[in-house]
């Protein structure tokens, strides 16, 4: 777990050893202790190195140990030694120090990092903070100010940055092992003094509470209720306010606090999960370990719009080739100039050339014949995109991957309109799509596993987290949103207004309210599929069957007001006003109350006081209910699937892990209670009736979320 060996005759150089990332294992712990003494003692070693195997120093405290019995030497006296240690001991850092494992290299005198490492305190999106002194160490080096957007963000800094931050003293492109050895010679018996981090002042800005105030303000906004980003505030405060020791009582008290906490449950189990989604399975059986991917160079975006640009500046930056193809002259035109500004807006902030040679454009669909698959993302309907599936299907060469980012439409009747269905599948991008980092993978029944494996690669060469889904109306995420949408809208039928919902869901965590959200990604498109399924006929919206669909209740509001053309911010009126179509900031409308009213008299519906629980448990319990019958359905593959899928693509707060990790945490017996409640009061409501599933897990005890699925186990059709 930590090698040791003399090099250079006097260098005693201990190799961490933990694959994949040398996290800091209670054995890891053991070795550093076991192996610095041995360094230390031996009298022909006059300097020491620390590095690790395989190309990395280290990825911090191992987080598979966190919530179990923990054993083995505690971090901080390991760091407290090696800083209080008589002679040099050097980091040489390859590829990652990340928050252990930094701070271990800030108890080292000297640190020489690799130009292709990286370095943070990233503890903060664990639902931590830098518990191993790197809230004390980290301001005593780099100021406070510094210290504070590292600490507070998690954000991992190259090492150039590093390097004119003052973290590490050397970059090297040569190999850093050789270079930190030599450096260990050349500092051999020099004085140490200055060296030992902790014993050095904290820099004071003049202007220190001012500095804090800020930082607290800018963390709370952003926080949205979760608590470690305060905590690291605190922590360093600490640092310029008490003495070393008494600075390290605080930073264990404040991440003891948090190490206990709920969220930093939710965040290391959504950290787990973020990566248990790329070890996908269908129904069917193929897998992401058995099923290859094939290569592809050349891709083809259909369909200029709002996606298709998005789709086709994540392609081209990802170093794809992209033949993009509009039919609408005007639209090409604006497309052209759109990617192009998106290119090179991204091109600037990352500091290399723009992909602008990576997109060809074209009016004709004929242009794809060539390319190795295709990205359909025409208008949301289900005729046109039939049409252009049948042309791919003439036109392409054999073996072209067929992809469609359609929201929710089926995908075996798309495929159903080719010569190989085994070829098509969903790849339904969030927008922005260059920017939101969620691609759900949908697989048809006849997709096939190489198509499946080959559109997730992808998904992961343009940096998106793929989650391979089935197919049902809405797929995971807009078949989830839906009864969410729908409390929200009874809610007001019964008398909420936008305003009160929104502020609950925001007071949650959510990074909108649902109405907002509604008027930022326009009223018109829900419209429009309700439109195209019948539930939007005109004679329905006044009258005794407004609030009534086959038998159910039925809230037509969003209907009523995109027959007003208010579609939100980009026309500047929806369920909020703003000062001109486009605008961003959301305003009370007084003529949505009034119309609320108008339409409660209208149908004889009395408004009552609605409270803040009801609002919640309404809205995120009908969420939850659909989640279980999703996994019921095997369309998603475990509750990971639905987490991470609800936290990157819907503003689910990170903190509160995910809507099914969430019902674990308020309790299944409790969400089932609450279910059964308000569907007793709204029998007409088929969202609210528990499914069987969550009764199923109930009956079995309300097993842990990782269990759930021994649970779920259900026979399935084939792929
Ligand atoms: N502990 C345990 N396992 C870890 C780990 C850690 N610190 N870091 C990564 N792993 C595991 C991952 O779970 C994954 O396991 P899997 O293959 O079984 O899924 C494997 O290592 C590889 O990880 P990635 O797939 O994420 O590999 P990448 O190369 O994409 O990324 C990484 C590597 C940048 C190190 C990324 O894994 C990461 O960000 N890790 C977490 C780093 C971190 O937050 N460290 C702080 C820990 S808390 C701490 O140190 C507290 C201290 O202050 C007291
Ligand atoms: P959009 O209306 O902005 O763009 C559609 C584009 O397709 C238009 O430029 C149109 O001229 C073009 N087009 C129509 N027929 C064509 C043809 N035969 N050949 C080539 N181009 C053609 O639509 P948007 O919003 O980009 O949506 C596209 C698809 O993405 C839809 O299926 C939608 O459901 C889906 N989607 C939309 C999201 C959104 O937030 N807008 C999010 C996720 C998916």
């Amino acid at each position: 777990m930590a090698l040791y060996t003399r090099v250079s005759g006097s260098v005693g150089v201990i190799t961490l050893q933990n694959p994949p990332v040398n996290a800091l294992s209670a054995a890891v712990r053991q070795g550093i202790v076991d192996m610095m003494d041995r360094a230390l003692s031996e009298p022909e070693v006059k300097s020491v190195v620390i590095c690790g195997q395989n190309g990395k120093f280290c990825g911090g405290a191992d987080i598979k140990e966190f919530g179990t019995n923990m054993s083995g030497p505690a971090l901080i006296p390991l760091i407290d030694r090696i800083e209080s240690a008589a002679k040099p001991v050097v980091a040489a850092i390859e590829g990652i120090a990340l928050g252990g494992g930094l701070e271990l290299a800030l108890g080292c005198h000297y640190r020489i990092a690799h130009s292709k490492a990286k370095l943070g305190l990233p503890e903060v999106s664990l639902g931590l903070l830098p518990g191993a002194g790197g809230t004390q160490r980290l301001p005593r080096l780099i100021s406070i100010p510094a210290a504070l957007e590292l600490i507070t963000t998690g954000r991992h800094v190259t090492a150039a940055e590093a390097l004119q931050l003052g973290i590490v003293d050397k970059v090297t492109d040569r190999n850093t092992l050789d270079e930190a050895v030599k450096f260990a010679l050349s500092v051999a018996g020099k004085s140490l003094d200055l060296h030992r981090i902790s014993t050095n002042p904290c820099p004071h800005p003049p202007d220190v509470d001012a500095v804090f105030e800020t930082a607290m303000q800018r963390v709370r906004q952003r926080a949205r209720g979760a608590l470690a980003p305060v905590a690291c505030v605190q922590a360093v405060r600490a640092a310029a306010t008490l003495p070393y020791a008494h600075g390290m009582e605080r930073e264990r008290e404040l991440f003891k606090g948090l190490f206990t906490s709920g969220q930093a449950r939710a965040l290391q189990y959504y950290f787990f999960a973020q990566r248990a989604v790329g070890r996908w399975s269908t129904p069917g059986g193929a897998r992401w370990d058995t099923s290859k991917p094939r290569p592809v160079r050349r891709a083809a975006v259909i369909g200029l719009g709002t996606m298709g640009r998005g789709i086709t500046v994540a392609l081209a930056q990802a170093g794809l080739s992209v033949v993009a193809v509009e039919t609408n002259e005007k639209q090409l035109t604006e497309a052209k100039q759109g990617v192009s500004d998106m290119l090179e807006r991204g091109a600037r902030r990352r500091g290399v050339p723009p992909a602008l040679d990576k997109v060809i454009y074209s009016h004709k669909i004929q242009a794809v014949a060539d390319v190795d698959l295709v990205i359909e993302a025409v208008f949301e309907d289900m005729e046109l995109k039939k049409a252009i599936f049948q042309q791919l299907s003439a036109l392409c060469k054999p073996g072209t991957f067929l992809c469609t980012n359609t929201s929710g439409l089926d995908i075996d009747e798309l495929a159903a309109q080719t010569q190989n269905p085994e070829l098509v599948v969903g790849m339904h991008f969030f927008a922005p799509a260059h920017v939101m980092k969620l691609l759900e993978v949908v697989y048809g029944q006849k997709s096939s596993p190489q198509a499946v494996a080959t559109a997730m690669q992808i998904g992961s060469k343009i940096g998106k987290v793929s989650v391979a889904v089935g197919n049902c109306r809405g797929f995971v995420g807009n078949r989830i949103l839906k009864p969410y949408l729908e409390q929200a809208f009874f809610l007001l039928e019964e008398g909420a207004t936008p305003e009160l919902v929104d502020k609950v869901l925001e007071e949650f965590g959510f990074a909108m309210g649902v109405f907002r959200m509604s008027d930022l990604s326009g009223l018109d498109v829900g419209w429009r599929v309700r439109k195209a399924i019948g539930l939007v006929a005109p004679e329905a919206l006044t009258g005794p069957y407004a609030r009534v669909r086959e038998g159910h209740r039925y809230s037509p509001l969003g209907d009523l007001l995109c027959e007003q053309v208010r579609f939100g911010q980009k026309t500047g009126r929806g369920w909020y006003q703003y000062d001109k179509p486009g605008g961003r900031v959301a305003k009370p409308d007084p003529w949505l109350h009034r119309f609320l009213e108008e339409y409660r008299a209208q149908h004889g519906l009395v408004a009552r006081r609605i409270d803040h629980q009801e609002v919640l448990d309404r809205c995120l319990y009908a969420l939850i209910n659909e989640g279980f019958r999703i996994l019921e359905d095997g369309i998603a593959a475990g509750p990971e699937d639905i987490d991470v899928i609800y936290v990157l693509g819907y503003g689910w707060p990170q903190h509160r892990g995910g809507p099914m990790f969430y019902a674990g945490m308020v309790g299944l017996n409790k969400v089932l209670e609450r279910l059964e409640h308000y569907h007793q009061v709204h029998p007409d409501v088929p969202n609210l009736q528990p499914c069987s599933l969550l009764r199923k897990l109930v009956a079995s005890g309300s097993p842990p979320i990782n269990k759930w699925r021994e649970v779920i186990k259900k026979p399935h059709s084939q792929l």
